[in-house]
């Protein structure tokens, strides 16, 4: 060890380093400067960590503390404080860069480094100084425009006052900043790996290395005795049923005989350390026997292929819809295409690690202790109820931190199982921080789906019958399993007026990761399979795939493939507003080809349902003695914004300023379960609870003549209202998929415009201009915030990413987009108001996942006229495809 002198934020410190330590553990761990953030496995790869040193932005992971000594130390906490934030933290807010904000004292300190050498840096500038710095929430155009806006600043051309939007230009359609922003922006916030517990033990898990294997022996003495070691749990520890049961008990806690996939857990360490726990792992000999692999759930269906949930068959869901008579109509059509559509599991990548952790706290009412879990949780109420079960342990609590983006990652319960029963077995705290490798090996994937279509039109270009027959990819565990299949049929007709319908979901368990929610969950799949369909169809019409599409867009009283009649279809008024850009980007592509690098324009649209069969939502308002208003109601943020949407609608439809409403949306002691931040649903379900909540106390206030919690109660009315939220409920009809849909839809129409090169079959997406209705607008840099992050991680969806169980381990390998990737996005927003929403708005979130996919397609076809439909996209496919 050696004595290394640092000043740090202008303190200086003494600090002991031997010549591994690296300043980002030194930083996090030892002065509790959590604002630095880790999201790679300290591999230089994600910039979340990335703090000035002497001035120059550094990845502190990378920088070893022995070469460090009397340097001068700046982390984002040295910067500004929420009460006194620095000129460039209140840029990222005011220029709505801030969304789940785990990128963001990264992007700050990096944009520091910049602008304090080049105070008017160009775009290109910001993209070569940020392009160590990954974001998944925003697709970076915040981000440069927020380290613009703190050029200006620090150039004094303008002030943060004269930004900032004011009280009296309203709450509905204006972007207030949210309500955590400026502690994301200042690191004051606090993630689930920022808990620091005093005495908590720390976990590292033994992962399956094999995708079916049985347990034949597992040796622990070794390891038990190594320094620090508490002891070892495995799944003969854990007290209650071991089974995580989402919908289906399928899915233990520890494996106990057997496991599923590459990454079901085995067994857990728990030492005084991270390093103490990591080093006795190594001494545990596990033994798996291989069993034979299902990799494919074509073969997993097969009558004679072994069964992998002796409960369970492998075709674990099969769901039919018919509507109409898509044989009979095939007969008489005048074109038809067929194809089969493949795409990808991926990984959600939320920049976050998983992470949990789990503490006791004194219940002196009680028989037994609380025992807390903080986690990232998008559904605390449920998950509670899944640990309690898996655990055995009643008295419970769940507390959602701060969360590094989710994208339905966290539906499910993940790393809280294990954290949850190594803190019953060895009556300890415990923190559990996977790295990011693990993390991907535990968390669940988007579905792989596999499906051959046919659609047809007549002569005129009227779309007559569409088949899709699904196979999914449940991977090892069911999870919400059926609900993906549900969505991909409740929405497979996407926008369209389709007579005829026949299809078919299949849902199939393999030894593949298991699936789960994921942005979109089913729909961006299914939707890909119709619009790629849609241009091939319009091709052999001799039909512009522009005036295609217009031919046959739902009109309201007609029907989708549900069955279900649609009240409102306001995308025939998002066409109309892309056509111009549609002619524009037509002519551009044909004037910019060479016979190298050909351009491309493709067109997706989407139509996403919110609100769908058998939802519910309820939310409490409470009148406080000052007259503002407290909301109580299970909403997680996972960075959406779902905050300020909840805070504007509240000071909206009380007129009461922002700072009067009280949120209290994260701990299941003061809340009621309100379903998961999922499916678009917080803006439309919670907000529709919340609303019917304030119509009560504002009728109240009205009667009464009350302004206060005590002048309401004297009045003898409540100051505590209940609000409620239901949707229609009811199954799909077993036989023919027809049945309740969804309340409220948003629509979106994508255009994109890309170039690939003829050579190397290297795609370049120049520019995305989106069309979307999603009724009036609450807050602007929300809703576009909420597009651009989409939009971007559409594109990786169609052209990189792919999650490979054993290969995909980093965010490099998994290909994550980056400032390199950037391109230029445009968003046209419509605003129909939507009958049954709350202040007629609905939801938006996943709305970009949808249609950008078969946009990206469409357009290398109409670029080079290849059809690639096994995503992901790439440069090897689309060159094998122009081989021939
Ligand atoms: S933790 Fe340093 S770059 Fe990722
Ligand atoms: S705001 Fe950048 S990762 Fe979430």
């Amino acid at each position: 060890m050696e004595k290394i002198q640092l000043r740090i934020n202008g303190v200086e410190h003494a600090i002991d380093a031997d010549k591994n330590t690296v300043l980002l553990d030194v930083l996090r761990d030892q002065r509790r400067l959590t604002g630095v953030k880790q999201s790679c496995d300290q591999k230089g790869q994600c910039g979340a960590c990335t703090v000035l040193v002497n001035g120059k932005a550094v990845r502190s992971c990378l920088s070893r503390v022995v070469k460090l000594d009397g340097a001068d130390i700046i982390t984002v906490e040295g910067l500004g404080t929420p009460d006194n934030p620095h000129l460039i933290q209140e840029a990222f807010v005011l220029a709505g860069a801030v969304q789940c904000g785990f990128c963001t004292p990264g992007m700050i300190m990096a944009a520091k480094a910049l602008l304090d050498e080049n105070p008017n840096p160009d775009k290109e500038e910001i993209k070569k100084a940020l392009r160590h710095n990954l974001c998944r929430c925003t697709g970076y155009k915040k981000i440069i425009e927020a380290v613009q806006l703190a050029g200006r600043f620090l150039r004094s051309e303008t002030t943060p006052d004269a930004v900032r939007p004011t009280a009296d230009q309203g709450m509905m359609g204006v972007s207030h900043p949210r309500p955590s922003a400026m502690a994301k922006a200042c690191g004051t916030a606090k993630f689930t790996a920022d808990y620091a517990v005093e005495g908590a033990l720390e976990l590292s898990v033994l992962r399956s290395w094999m995708p079916h294997a049985r347990i034949a022996a597992v040796d622990t003495a070794e390891a038990e005795k190594m320094p620090g070691v508490a002891g070892v749990l495995t799944a003969a520890d854990v007290k209650g049923t071991n089974i995580l049961k989402y919908l289906v008990a399928d899915r233990p806690v520890l494996c106990r005989d057997e496991v599923r996939y590459v990454g079901d857990p085995i067994l857990a360490v728990a030492a005084e350390s991270r390093q103490q726990a990591a080093a006795a792992l190594e001494k545990v000999k596990v033994v798996l026997e291989p069993l034979p692999m299902l990799s494919d759930p074509h073969a997993a269906m097969a009558p004679d292929a072994l069964q992998l949930h002796s409960e369970f068959p492998n075709l674990c869901y099969n769901q039919p819809q018919i509507k109409g008579d898509a044989q009979a109509a095939l007969q008489t059509a005048a074109a038809v295409v067929a194809a089969r559509f493949q795409t990808q599991i991926n990984h959600q990548a939320p920049l976050e690690p998983e992470a949990t952790v789990a503490l006791w706290e004194k219940d002196e009412a009680g028989d037994e202790d609380q025992l807390v879990i903080i986690g990232r949780s998008i559904n605390i109420h449920y998950h509670l109820g899944m640990l309690q079960g898996a655990l055995g342990w009643e008295n419970m609590r769940y507390v959602e931190a701060f969360s590094g983006g989710q994208f339905g990652i966290k539906i499910d319960v993940i790393s809280e199982g294990i954290a949850g029963a190594a803190a019953i077995h060895f009556k300890r705290p415990v923190r559990y921080i996977p790295g990011l490798a693990e993390s991907m090996l535990m968390t669940s994937k988007r579905h792989a789906f596999d499906m051959q279509v046919k659609l047809a039109a007549d002569r005129q270009g009227n779309l007559t019958t569409f088949f899709n027959d699904m196979v999914v990819d449940n991977g090892a565990y069911y999870s919400i399993g059926h609900v993906v299949v549900y969505r991909a049929l409740q929405m497979l007709s996407g926008s369209y007026n389709i007579p005829n319908v026949n299809a078919r979901g299949r849902l199939v368990y393999t030894n593949n990761p298991w699936g789960s929610a994921a942005r979109g969950a089913g729909p961006p799949q299914a939707n890909f399979a119709l619009e790629c369909a849609m241009d091939m169809l319009a091709d052999k019409l001799g039909m512009d795939p522009f005036e295609f599409r217009m031919r046959n867009i739902l009109k309201p009283g007609q029907t989708k493939s549900t069955g279900q009649v649609v009240a409102e279809w306001p995308l025939p008024e998002l066409m109309e507003a892309m056509r111009p850009h549609y002619d524009r980007a037509v002519k551009e592509a044909a004037a910019a080809s060479t016979a190298k690098i050909k351009r491309g324009v493709g067109l997706g649209t989407g139509s996403f349902g919110i609100g769908g069969p058998n939802d519910a939502a309820v939310a409490a308002v409470e009148l406080d003695d000052d007259g503002g208003i407290s909301i109580f109601a299970a909403a997680a943020d996972p960075g959406e914004g779902n905050d300020a949407m909840l805070t504007q609608l509240t000071a909206e439809f009380m007129q009461i300023p922002l700072e009067k409403v009280r949120l209290n949306t994260r701990d299941t002691i003061n809340t009621a379960a309100s379903g998961p931040a999922a499916g678009s649903r917080i803006t439309y379900m919670i907000g529709g609870a919340l609303i019917n909540a304030l119509e009560q106390l504002k009728a109240a206030m009205q009667s009464t003549g009350a302004e206060t919690g005590p002048a309401i109660e004297a009045a003898g009315q409540p100051r505590r209202f209940v609000g409620r939220k239901k949707t229609e409920t009811g199954p799909l009809d077993p036989e023919t998929g027809q049945g309740p849909s969804f309340e409220s839809q948003v629509h979106a129409v994508q255009l994109v415009e890309l170039e690939v090169d003829t050579e190397t079959g290297q795609v370049r997406v120049l520019k995305m201009t989106t069309a979307v209705d999603a009724g009036p607008v609450i807050h602007p840099q929300n809703l576009t915030g909420q597009l651009e992050g989409g939009m971007d991680m559409g594109v990786g969806f169609a052209l990189r990413e792919e999650y490979i169980a054993g290969e995909t381990r980093d965010w490099k390998t998994f290909k994550f987009p980056t400032l390199a990737h950037h391109f230029d996005m445009d968003v046209i927003i419509r605003e129909t108001p939507r009958p049954n929403g709350p202040l007629k708005v609905t939801g938006v979130g996943e709305m970009c996942m949808v249609p950008t996919a078969p946009a990206v397609i469409n357009a290398i076809n109409n670029a080079v006229g290849v059809w690639v439909c096994d995503l992901p996209a790439t440069p090897e496919k689309i060159k094998a495809a122009l081989a021939g």
